[in-house]
């Protein structure tokens, strides 16, 4: 295995809009991204991964690209980036940006030209079709469902055809079987290269390729949703080898594709594997739903399933041990905040804590979203109005269309996977809008800002924040640096319910990890371990009696060990 830079990295992922206003319109913006470096240097984290701050209409806050070359005018401009990853680099920081290659927004110039007519040098650029004859009239080529609800087909008027938008109506999807749209897409990645940039998180890589244009039998919806009609087929490998041969390659970069889709281990591996030559890393999400987040008759209280959480993590992690490297990350941009989801909002400070450790000490590179090292949790949203991210809104209709007597619960629903939930402004002090701007935001703020703020992290060294200061230092500047960062994952007692164990072995050194997702006491019998040193913990005092470990509520303990003979 050759060592690479992003392996010895910890990550920080920034959505720009949300993140800190320096010029009171309410908008995060690139300034402020700059004025907050020094807060991520003393954090630890040498990378940084900044979501879309391109020209766009915003339909998806940026993810719909009018201008791959330019920068969205509420965010700043093309000084505010150089200054930004100057500064960045002056400070030891990597920077990534989003790489939106699937779509482009339909008041992208090349779309402009596309839609109007079907002899446009720039119609193959996008995928088009005239549709089908059903029952007398006219209708979308295939039944197939988009992400963010409806057809993934939408009808344009001036050329009385359908073009393919697998997310909103407002961002068509290219077409990758078209070289020019592939050496188009490959100048864009060189261009940001070349201008100084690390690396690019790749926005939905895994849906390149289409299955043939054939309906999805019985189903009772009108557009049903099925991702195998375009995620993970066959072509996107060739388009990887392509972008892979052409740009990755010819860079010290880093490219980390985000394969939703349902991503297999087998295809992570075609991904991602050290000899793929496609992709540096893969980021999934089957560690993000491992609860009772789908059954409505509790939604307030989810409970983690323990035992799949940990089989999926163990899953990936064993899966690419020697063949590939993983990112660790428990939350997104696109999911609800990790407090919220499997913290304890009784014990918010030691759960928040064993999560962080849960995650970090595993092999692969670190990533933290914004105000997770403070512990920011979900949004409680009253009105379906609060929403305004697309899909959220979406996905309350949809509820509501279902059970049309309960829009409670339609909410409730919406509210519970709501991307507005980690999309709330980050909460940076107690005092007059949490001192993110000093304009309404864009936003609501989480209620919870008074206690929940960074400044009041800052001020006590007992707090989350300091936590995962010791968890990014003792990865990348202690001790255990080689052996957090490279050594092999044992997970232990994979049927166990309430604990989260494993084990990282490098030569003859070991450290344990313990973790316990419990609210109750649990004992773990340490008794086979000589313990040599207690590296970190979430509360003041063990206990230990016999060689049994009695664990409080969330406890979590990394031990350095020796196994005993
Ligand atoms: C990815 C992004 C998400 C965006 C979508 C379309 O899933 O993470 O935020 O809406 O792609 O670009
Ligand atoms: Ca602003």
């Amino acid at each position: 295995m050759t060592k690479k830079w992003w392996m010895e990295s910890v990550g920080y992922q920034i959505y720009p809009k949300s993140f800190y206003d320096t010029n009171d319109d309410g908008i995060g913006d690139l300034n402020g991204v700059y004025e907050k470096l020094d807060y991520l240097a003393s954090l630890g984290v040498n990378l940084i991964w900044i979501c879309p701050f391109y020209d766009s209409p915003m339909d998806d806050n940026g993810y719909d690209v009018r201008n791959f070359f330019d920068v969205a005018k509420e965010f700043g401009t093309m000084e505010d980036v150089r200054t930004l990853i100057d500064k960045a680099h002056e400070l030891g920081i990597k920077v990534i940006l989003d790489y939106v290659l699937n779509h482009t927004s339909d008041e992208h110039p090349w779309f402009v030209e596309s839609r109007s007519s079907k002899e446009n040098p720039y119609r193959d650029y996008y995928i088009w079709d005239d549709g089908k004859m059903k029952d007398g009239i006219k209708v979308e080529p295939t039944n197939w469902g988009s992400f963010f609800g409806g057809s993934c087909w939408k009808y344009d008027k001036p050329t009385d055809s359908y073009f393919m938008k697998i997310f909103s109506n407002k961002m068509p999807d290219l077409n990758w079987k078209n070289e020019k749209v592939q050496d188009e897409m490959i100048f864009i990645a060189k261009n940001w290269l070349d201008y100084g940039i690390d690396g690019f998180r790749i926005d939905a890589v895994s849906h390149l390729d289409r299955a043939p244009f054939e309906d999805i039998e019985n189903t009772d919806e009108q557009y049903p949703l099925d991702w195998h009609k375009f995620s993970n087929l066959p072509k996107v490998h060739d388009y990887l080898h392509k972008l892979n041969d052409e740009i990755f390659s010819k860079y010290d970069c880093l490219a980390i594709g985000e394969v939703g889709g349902q991503a297999s281990i087998e295809s992570g591996l075609k991904y991602a594997s050290f000899d793929a030559n496609e992709l540096s890393m893969v980021f999934n999400f089957d560690h993000n739903w491992c609860n009772n987040i789908e059954d409505v008759t509790h939604p307030n209280k989810l409970v983690t399933n323990v035992v799949q959480l940990k089989s999926v993590f163990a899953k990936w992690q064993t899966a690419f041990k020697d063949k590939g490297w993983l990112p660790l990350n428990w939350l997104n941009h696109d999911q609800p905040r990790l407090m919220s989801q499997y913290g304890n909002h009784k014990y918010p400070l030691e759960s928040g804590k064993m999560l962080a450790t849960t995650l970090h000490l595993m092999r692969g590179t670190p990533f933290i979203y914004q105000g997770e090292e403070i512990g920011m949790t979900n949004y409680p949203f009253e009105d379906v109005s609060q929403f305004n991210d697309i899909s959220s809104i979406s996905a309350y209709y949809r509820h509501l269309e279902k059970d049309p007597d309960d829009p409670v619960k339609a909410l409730k629903k919406a509210s519970l996977r709501s991307r507005d939930n980690p999309r709330t402004p980050m909460q940076w002090t107690k005092g007059y809008l949490a001192g993110f701007s000093r304009e309404i935001p864009w936003m609501m703020i989480n209620y919870n800002y008074k206690k929940i703020n960074v400044e009041n992290n800052l001020k006590n060294k007992n707090s989350l924040w300091y936590h995962y200061q010791e968890l990014i230092r003792l990865r990348r500047k202690s001790v255990y640096h080689e052996l957090i960062t490279y050594g092999d994952f044992e997970l232990i007692n994979p049927q166990d319910e309430n604990l989260f164990c494993y084990k990282r072995t490098l030569k003859d050194e070991s450290l344990l990890v313990i973790n316990s997702f419990s609210t109750h006491k649990v004992a773990y019998d340490l008794s086979k371990y000589e313990v040599l040193e207690t590296v970190l913990s979430n509360y003041k005092k063990q206990s230990i009696k016999d060689g049994i470990l009695h664990l409080k509520p969330f406890e979590s303990i990394v031990y350095k060990i020796k196994e005993k003979l």
